[in-house]
């Protein structure tokens, strides 16, 4: 479930049989784990260490690396804009060292930092993240991207970020297989119509975001599934494909999170994408 590397520095490299190593365990669904990777903060960034630098109803603040916005936060941004596109240096660098196949494809998609404690956090069912679930957008199609992402635990006093795992995504679509519908006639124009998706839907995205809700939406999927708690320590990196991977988060405060996208086509074996697998299952093409 987890590939564990030693590294201590962003800046570390890696040998071609490590590299092959971690891109083949990161597309068959295993998060890559490096244990002693932290990020540092210097005096002036650990003030914004409190859920307090959040706005009015936000849960996390979200940083453009292109164009440096910061949004959600709640102040001066300025110091929020410098630390976080530090961590997205860091991160690009860590994955261009650790996976030169995929350097030159890797589409660069937000920051996110997250102050708040997830233990006992309210919110809706669909967006509750401490039930397992794939990552899948309603509102911004992705047509089979894969979806990469940095972890770092930045808490300061030494708490976990408590994970689960669930089970393989083959085994997921094939157990939520006789519950998957087909879209309604005209639903996808409409959506994009009304502006509540950027884009027309695919039916990739349709299914994907269907497999999230499903799986969150059900408690006899969540009380049964095999799952494994992981503990990521404050201090901590860990890099998943969280598409395919399913997770939730338990527990936790201060996380720093990039994104990255990835062409299917631009994977070691584009087989494991979550696209070919649900086209595989479904038996039908899912990018219209
Ligand atoms: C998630 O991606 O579902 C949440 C991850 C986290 O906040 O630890
Ligand atoms: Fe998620």
């Amino acid at each position: 479930m987890l590939y564990t590397l030693t590294s201590s520095s962003w800046a570390d490299s890696f040998s071609p049989a490590l590299q092959e190593n971690a891109i083949v365990a990161l597309e068959n669904g295993k998060v890559i784990y490096f244990p002693r990777l932290s990020f540092q903060l210097t005096a002036a960034e650990k003030e914004l260490l409190t859920p307090r630098v959040l706005g009015e109803g936000s849960k996390n603040i979200s940083f453009n690396p292109k164009t440096h916005k910061v949004r959600g936060a709640y102040g001066d941004k300025t110091c929020l804009s410098t630390l976080m596109a530090r961590f997205f240096e860091n991160a690009q660098g860590l994955l261009a060292a650790l996976i030169p196949h995929y350097e030159k494809f890797l589409i660069t998609g937000r920051t996110s930092y997250r102050p708040i404690e997830i233990a006992g956090r309210k919110t809706s069912l669909l967006k509750d993240d401490t039930r397992l679930h794939v990552d899948a957008f309603p509102a911004t199609p992705n047509y089979g991207k894969r979806i990469l992402r940095v972890f770092t635990n930045i808490n300061p006093s030494g708490e976990a970020r408590v994970w689960h795992l669930g089970e393989p995504f083959e085994e997921v679509v094939k157990k939520f297989f006789p519950t998957l519908r087909k879209p309604w006639l005209g639903i996808r124009e409409l959506l994009f119509l009304l502006k509540i998706t950027k884009s027309y839907r695919s039916l990739y995205d349709h299914y994907m975001l269907m497999l999230h809700d499903k799986m969150k939406k059900s408690d006899s999927y969540q009380d049964k599934v095999n799952k494994t708690v992981v503990e990521f320590p404050a201090g901590s990196t860990w890099v998943v494909m969280t598409d395919a991977v399913s997770h939730a988060a338990l527990s936790g405060q201060f996380l720093l999170e990039q994104t990255f996208y990835l062409p299917v086509m631009n994977m070691k074996n584009p087989e494991f994408s979550p696209l070919k697998i649900l086209e595989r299952v479904l038996n039908q093409k899912l990018l219209d």
